[in-house]
């Protein structure tokens, strides 16, 4: 177990912006200071989209065309990327390392439905996504009958975190990580285990809980698994064509993803870990607490990006 206490992220400076439909969304970066819910704590600098670890959701309908606009802050020192995993695309036109002070934008077709994962390309990735470089985009179904319809849903983003030299690159070749961890926290949805700042997930009896599952590495797989549960289904990639029934274990690798649902009929509490225990219990275990008066909460509890957002008004004609 690790001895970290508080976590701290410093966030380098990276503007991030979507105009999806008529709706622009723009970030402005700059270095802060964010705290997060942790079990033990540590501080590390961590490389952000938006000044958020993990990265904003980002969430589009099948068939809808994204415009997108990154820019590499002037403040920055390194060259950053975006792969957006549920794109289909020009690799060397669009991925391509952009400089400090340099932008780029690119449209793409959200042509296939589901769960996928983002992240900074830049070399030398390993580190980039280590650092905070990755996030979940959701692309929902047109056909909203696809699947069944979901009561509560939470995206969840598994990584590994490498506090004691986020600059150790070699370190994370030799997969000498400190803690695994859902959604950039230590147990941040575990209050049993974390020493201070886990909160649980909620639910209400019989409903549908959808958890929009993406595992951002960089190396290690996860073997998703409800405690005192099962999996009523789960979808591949997030595809409606992709389904299973009935799972207790589901195995996402490196950069993959699934829609996993879960309908639990007695209160009580649910432990959601990776079974790879030596993730698990180095902070990898999302507790949801199934009750009557539930509250509502957003797809990523209690993750806050450390900059304000700022939306701008519509953009007419730069998408769809
Ligand atoms: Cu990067
Ligand atoms: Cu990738």
């Amino acid at each position: 177990m690790s001895t970290c206490r508080r976590l701290a992220i410093f966030p380098m400076a990276i503007v991030l912006m979507l105009m999806i439909g008529m709706i622009a969304k723009t970030a402005h970066a700059k270095t802060v200071s964010v705290e997060m819910a942790d079990g033990e704590g540590a501080k590390m600098l961590a490389w952000t989209f938006n000044g958020q670890f993990p990265g904003p959701v980002v969430r589009v309908t099948e068939g809808d065309k994204v415009n997108f606009r990154f820019t590499n802050s002037t403040t920055n020192a390194r060259p950053h990327s975006m792969d957006f995993h549920a794109a289909e695309t020009d690799y060397l036109k669009n991925y391509h390392e952009i400089l400090p002070g340099e932008s780029l934008e690119y449209t793409w077709d959200a042509k296939r439905p589901g769960i996928f994962v983002y992240h900074c390309g830049a070399s030398p990735m390993i580190q980039h996504i280590a650092r905070g470089m990755v996030g979940a985009i959701i692309v929902d179904p047109k056909n909203k009958k696809a699947m069944p319809k979901a009561d509560r849903e939470y995206v969840l983003v598994q990584t590994e975190l490498f506090t004691k030299d986020p600059d150790d690159v070699q370190a994370m070749f030799d997969r000498k990580y400190d803690n695994v961890i859902f959604n950039g926290g230590i147990f941040r949805y575990d209050p049993v285990h974390a020493t201070k700042g886990g909160q649980f997930l909620q639910a209400k009896p019989g409903e549908r809980v959808r958890f929009y599952f993406v595992n951002g590495g960089p190396n290690n797989f996860s073997a998703l698994h409800p405690i005192a549960e099962m999996w009523d289904d789960v979808w591949e990639s997030g595809n409606p064509a992709n389904h299973l029934k009935g799972v207790q274990t589901y195995v996402v690798g490196p950069a993959g993803a699934a829609t996993l649902d879960m309908v639990v009929e007695r209160e009580g509490v649910y432990p959601i870990v990776t079974h790879s225990l030596t993730d698990a219990l180095r902070g990898a275990i999302a507790i949801l607490e199934v009750k009557k008066d539930a509250k509502p909460l957003p797809l990523m509890p209690f993750v806050e990006p450390s900059l304000k957002v700022k939306v701008d008004a519509v953009t007419p004609g730069l998408a769809k």
